[in-house]
């Protein structure tokens, strides 16, 4: 039986700090609603103290989504606290998200503090936040990098004060998938109280390891994965809600399944794209414009006979549609006769041969032959030059 691993969304939060993303309070409104049909767990709305815009954005999602947990992150400060409070007192599912940074790079050079401190300061923000609200996730900031036998020390004394989700973000995106595997399972085995909790995987994506060590995470352990769609998120982004629900659902061994409509991916990537303002990259897994196209002649044949030649996902199951037959130069004939037949043109063998040579220096002119080319190829100059040898034939016959 499989066991359940929560999908926690932060596009409104960590993914709209980046310069360039910034979104609307209705423009947020309109992605939350989207991220409860995409069957997310929890939304996080924003850091409600950062300005009165986000704190808005964060009342009004609490106010209208009902199904989802909407989450609110603050610093280990009571003023964040509060505000992160007010702006959920309409939510029917609230989570106040705190936390502090707990690896020697943060408490020194950042917080200018010593281990005790942290741990008393994360242990009063975890209890005033939970007198505010009754679910409290905490983060220790910079986890990646961060001592694992401190980090299981903060781990237990957080969820005595009250937490019930202990985010363990890999903030730099500096671990391996091994170690990050490794530091979910040591607080696993090495924090008296973790039945108590659940552990969250947060990596981001700076090596280009963050789906990779969130599915390092779960297989150790972890029951939520924090993520956004199309990986967007603070320098080269967070992990990407789409892999990571793909990896689960293609990886049956793993065990593991969310809620996720999957059907919905492609849809909710666009609306990102194009509301943030921040193009996918054509050959981004699962959503990106070229997931699944095929171009090279051998690939093109393979997914012509069958699709599992060369593909390991349905696009349908996206909802990205069919596979696309791509015309270029590196195509081959049995693709120029899929995509002929596709416009309702049937191509016998002479016909094909003849059209091929003529497609071929079209594509070396052009880098890709779109539908209209392809008609105009086949109609004007095949089909012309077919008639011709017909008619020719007749002469020649008419002739004898
Ligand atoms: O990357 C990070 O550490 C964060 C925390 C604030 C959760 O985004
Ligand atoms: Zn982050």
């Amino acid at each position: 039986m499989k066991e359940h691993v929560e999908i926690f969304d932060t596009t409104l939060r960590d993914g709209e700090q980046v310069p360039g993303c910034k979104l609307s309070i209705s423009q947020k409104v309109e992605i939350a609603k989207e991220l409860e049909i995409l069957g997310v767990d929890v939304i996080e709305a924003g850091f409600p103290i950062s300005s009165p815009g986000d704190f808005e954005a964060v009342h009004q999602i609490a106010t209208v989504l009902k199904d989802t947990t909407i989450c609110a992150l603050s610093r280990a400060i009571e003023t964040d606290i509060e505000s992160a409070g007010a702006a959920l007192k309409n939510a029917s599912n609230g989570r106040i998200h705190t936390g502090i940074g707990t690896s020697d790079f943060h408490i020194l050079q950042k917080l200018n503090s010593n281990r005790q401190d942290i741990i008393e300061r994360g242990i009063k923000a975890v209890k005033y936040a939970r007198n505010l609200c009754s679910e409290v996730e905490f983060y220790a900031e910079d986890a990646g990098r961060t001592d694992n036998d401190f980090l299981a020390r903060v781990v237990e004394k957080m969820i005595t004060a009250g937490a019930t989700i202990i985010n363990i973000p890999d903030t730099t995106g500096y671990c391996l998938p091994h170690q990050y595997g490794e530091k979910i399972a040591y607080l696993m085995n090495n924090v008296s109280n973790i039945d108590k909790a659940i552990l969250s995987t947060h990596c981001h994506n700076d090596l280009g390891l963050a789906t990779a060590n969130s599915i390092a995470g779960v297989q150790a352990g972890a029951r939520q994965v924090e993520c956004t769609i199309n990986g967007v998120g603070e320098r080269a982004g967070n992990t990407s809600l789409e892999e990571v629900v793909m990896i689960l659902r293609q990886h049956d061994h793993i065990q593991l399944n969310t809620n996720i409509q999957t059907e919905q991916l492609t849809h909710i990537s666009r609306i990102v794209e194009s509301e943030m303002n921040m193009p996918v990259q054509r050959n981004k897994a699962i959503v990106g414009e070229n997931a699944f196209s095929h171009s090279s002649g051998i690939h093109q044949d393979g997914v012509i006979k069958s699709r599992e030649t060369y593909e390991i996902i349905d696009p349908k199951d996206v909802g990205a549609g069919d596979s696309q037959i791509i015309l270029t130069a590196r195509s081959g004939r049995a693709a120029l006769k899929y995509r002929a037949k596709l416009l309702k043109i049937d191509l016998n063998t002479d016909q094909l041969n003849l059209a091929y040579d003529h497609f071929l220096q079209l594509a070396d002119r052009v880098t890709q032959i779109n539908d209209y080319q392809l008609k105009e190829l086949l109609n004007k100059e095949v089909l012309c030059h077919v008639r011709k040898l017909i008619k020719s034939g007749i002469n020649t016959l008419l002739s004898l």
